[in-house]
């Protein structure tokens, strides 16, 4: 098998090279108005391996720097197989969000599809996509203004910040990815974190992760390959933990009120939709909010004034409650500095670099045209960091969001009909989790080991913290 690998991989390579000595372009020529760029001298990978080279998630890095530097701003290149425009202009941008289903449509490469599965709410479209949508929404909503769970959300946040009472070093990254995952599992199947179960599912999803941050390419054995037979597991256990529940309604006893009892009453969703919705809010919901909390924590640590002035916040918010009485929702809402805190963390560390999208038919937007079946991927990350709407945008600012115009000039959250269900829910948990980490804790971070885009959200050395316990 490994020699046969080798032999295909050979002649690739020898191929590309050929294609590159001798000039030949596998490309057709510009249709008119298409923007300027390279397609690559690579078949097939075109400029991808250059697009993927991970760099610090609060900077373009090479190939958007100098793709934007020779290009402009909106260019065309050759990307995960496709002949793709690539936009780093935020009104482009807005542009193919706000016209989802009509000019653009989510289209993610088939690797993809094989490691969420075809369900996944990113990847189908139509009414498939807003009746699954649609029962996600339902579950945020009731989440959000349910206050038995913002009290388990406190509660749980408090019991985890003094866990680690009695250290002084932590792998930030990997507490904050396991405190999300409880939170969810939880909320959507009512297991505890102390339930064997709870760590298997976790277990699975550290190498699902892994597989879906690697080169997709199914090699037996190697991390892509790990995360599709993972992900197999976690979805036959979501089936088996459906069927349980479903025998203890039959039997009339024990509802738990959660997630998956709503599920269950959803007469329009057959069982595979009903695993993929869970699967989808579990991977959404735990390793996009952990990744918000590691940022705004690396961040703080950059930022003494910022911390300070949030460590005020809370302290007053402190005053007004009860000793042991939770947070709610009303307490949320008076957190102004900390969601000005974690808006900057979003804009600076860029959780999403990008989105996938594809031009249903040929799109003109000012000087140019999309050709028809193209790829399309608005650069979420470049428009954060354009000096031409952020002054000084690489500074760590938070007071930049005192001014309300600040949020029409980021999209952290996506935009359009596919905007991200779950923002809401996201700042929550990280807003009840930083009251109990800034009340409880000094730390700073003890070598550089800051956000990477690779191109999803990662810590080389997991953001290890050096931590003093406030007194
Ligand atoms: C906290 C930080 C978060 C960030 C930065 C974030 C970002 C995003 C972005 C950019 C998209 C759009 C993808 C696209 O257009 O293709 C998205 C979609 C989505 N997010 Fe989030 N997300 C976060 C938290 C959450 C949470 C907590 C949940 C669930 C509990 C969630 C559930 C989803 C779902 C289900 C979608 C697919 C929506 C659709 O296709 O209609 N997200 N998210």
């Amino acid at each position: 098998m490994a020699a046969f690998l080798v032999v295909i991989l050979t002649l690739f390579l020898g191929i590309a090279i050929l294609f590159k000595l001798f000039g030949i372009s596998i490309f057709k020529e510009n249709p008119a108005g298409l923007p300027d760029g390279s397609m690559g001298h690579f078949p097939f990978l075109g400029e991808t391996l250059a697009y993927l080279k991970p760099h610090k998630s609060n900077s373009l890095g090479f190939f958007l720097q100098d793709h934007c530097s020779r290009y402009g701003n909106v260019f065309k290149s050759h990307l995960f197989g496709s002949p793709t425009v690539v936009s780093c202009d935020i009104e482009l941008n807005q542009f193919i969000l706000q016209n989802e289903e009509t000019l653009f449509r989510s289209s993610y490469p088939k690797p993809v599809h094989d490691i969420l599965g075809k369900l996944s709410m990113m990847l189908v479209s139509g009414d498939l996509h807003k009746k699954l949508r649609s029962v996600a929404l339902s579950f945020i909503n009731a989440s959000k203004s349910s206050p038995a769970f913002l009290s388990y959300v406190d509660t749980f946040s408090l019991s985890f910040v003094h866990s680690w009472r009695s250290k002084t070093r932590l792998h930030f990254f990997k507490e904050a990815k396991k405190l999300t995952f409880y939170l969810m599992v939880k909320n959507l199947l009512s297991i505890e974190p102390d339930d064997p179960l709870a760590q298997n599912i976790l277990e699975e999803f550290l190498t699902f992760m892994k597989g879906f941050v690697s080169l997709p390419v199914y090699i037996p054995g190697n991390a892509y390959s790990k995360a599709v037979k993972a992900r197999r597991r976690i979805s036959s256990t979501l089936k088996d933990a459906l069927k349980k529940r479903i025998k203890i309604m039959e039997n009339g006893s024990d509802v738990r009120g959660d997630f998956l009892d709503e599920l269950l009453k959803k007469d329009s969703l057959n069982d595979e939709e009903k695993v993929s919705v869970l699967l989808d809010l579990l991977l959404a919901g735990y390793e996009t909010t952990s990744g918000l909390m590691a940022l705004v924590v690396y961040f703080l640590a950059q930022a003494p004034s910022a911390l300070q002035n949030l460590r005020e916040e809370h302290q007053s918010l402190r005053k007004t409650k009860k000793d042991g009485e939770p947070l709610n929702w009303e307490d949320y809402k008076k957190m102004e500095f900390t969601s000005h805190v974690i808006s900057e963390a979003l804009r600076c560390g860029n959780l999403v670099k990008f989105v996938h999208r594809k031009a249903l038919k040929d799109v003109k937007f000012k000087d140019y045209t999309i050709p028809a079946g193209w790829q399309v991927l608005p650069i979420i990350l470049a428009t954060h960091l354009d000096p031409n709407l952020h002054q000084r945008p690489l500074e760590f600012n938070p007071w930049r969001w005192t001014d309300p115009a600040s949020n029409r000039k980021v999209t952290p959250f996506g935009g359009g009909v596919r905007i991200c269900p779950g923002a809401e829910l996201g700042k929550l948990e990280t807003a009840f989790f930083l009251h109990h980490f800034v009340l409880n804790f000094r730390w700073k971070t003890i070598e550089e080991d800051g956000p990477m885009s690779c191109p999803y959200l990662d810590f080389k050395g997991g953001l290890m913290l050096e931590m003093e316990q406030i007194e």
